[in-house]
C-alpha cells in the first residue's frame, strides 16, 4: 500500500500537507491579487463632506463608538429593527471604519435623515429630555466649541493617499466650508450622512 509509506514517514506527511495547504492558498489567495476592488459598487455612496469628516473625527474624540456600532448584520431581528443590513461599500471611504460590536444605545449605522437637526440638538444637549431612561451622557459643549478646521486639508489630503476620490479643488475650498460652524453642525452632518446612500433607494 503506498500510502502506508506516507503514514508511517512523519517528515514526508508533514511536507506533503504543507504542499496540498500552499497549493490550496494560493488557489484562493492569487485571483484576489488581480482584482481591482473585492467591494461590489453601491450607488449614492460619496465621500464625506469637510464638515461631514470633522463631525466624524468629534464622534470619534468623545468616543461614541463605546456604545453604538455602526454595522447592522444579515439578520431578521436586526433589519426589522435597523432597516437594510449594513453592505462592504457603505464603509469604503470610512479610515477607520466604525462598525464595532458594543451596542449599549443602539446601532447608528442608518441613523441618517432619522430624525430632524432639532432632534439631534436637543438629543446632544440633554438626551434624558427626550428619553427620560437614557443614560448616553450630556454633550453640552460640542455647541458653545467652535469647530477647529486647522487641519481639514491635511486631513482631506491624507484621506486621498488612502483611496478617497477628493478632488483637488475640494481640498483646496475645504477649510471655507468649515467657518462659523461649532462641532455640534459637524458632529449632526456627520450623523445626518450614515447610511443614506441605502435608504434613498
Ligand atoms: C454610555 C453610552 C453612550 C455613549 C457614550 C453615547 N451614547 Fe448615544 N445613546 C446611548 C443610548 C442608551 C441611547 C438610546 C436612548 C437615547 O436615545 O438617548 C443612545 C441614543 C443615541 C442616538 C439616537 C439613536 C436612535 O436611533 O434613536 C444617537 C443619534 C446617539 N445616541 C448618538 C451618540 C453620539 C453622537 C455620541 C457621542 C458624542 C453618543 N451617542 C454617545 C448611549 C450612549
Amino acid at each position: 500500500m503506498r500510502h502506508e509509506i506516507i503514514e508511517k514517514n512523519g517528515l514526508l506527511m508533514a511536507i506533503l500537507i504543507g504542499a496540498l495547504i500552499s497549493v490550496g492558498g494560493l488557489v484562493e489567495i492569487t485571483p484576489l491579487f488581480f482584482l481591482k476592488s473585492t467591494i461590489p459598487p453601491l450607488e449614492g455612496v460619496r465621500p464625506y463632506t469637510a464638515l461631514e469628516l470633522e463631525g466624524r473625527d468629534i464622534y470619534i474624540r468623545e468616543g461614541c463608538y463605546n456604545c453604538h456600532s455602526q454595522m447592522i448584520r444579515p439578520f431578521r431581528a436586526e433589519t426589522e429593527r435597523y432597516g437594510p443590513y449594513s453592505k462592504p461599500a457603505e464603509s469604503m471611504y470610512d479610515h477607520p471604519y466604525q462598525w464595532g460590536s458594543k451596542r449599549t444605545g443602539p446601532d447608528l449605522a442608518r441613523v441618517g435623515k432619522k430624525y430632524p437637526d432639532s432632534w439631534h440638538v436637543q438629543h446632544m444637549e440633554d438626551p434624558r429630555s427626550i428619553v427620560p431612561e437614557s443614560v448616553m451622557p450630556r454633550y453640552p459643549w460640542l455647541a458653545q466649541t467652535e469647530l477647529d478646521g486647522t487641519f481639514i486639508r491635511k486631513k482631506l489630503s491624507v484621506m486621498k493617499t488612502l483611496g478617497v476620490p477628493y478632488t483637488a479643488s475640494e481640498i483646496e475650498t475645504s477649510a471655507e466650508t468649515l467657518k462659523g460652524k461649532t462641532e455640534l453642525d459637524a458632529l449632526i452632518a456627520y450623523l445626518q450622512s450614515l447610511g443614506t446612500a441605502v435608504k434613498r433607494r
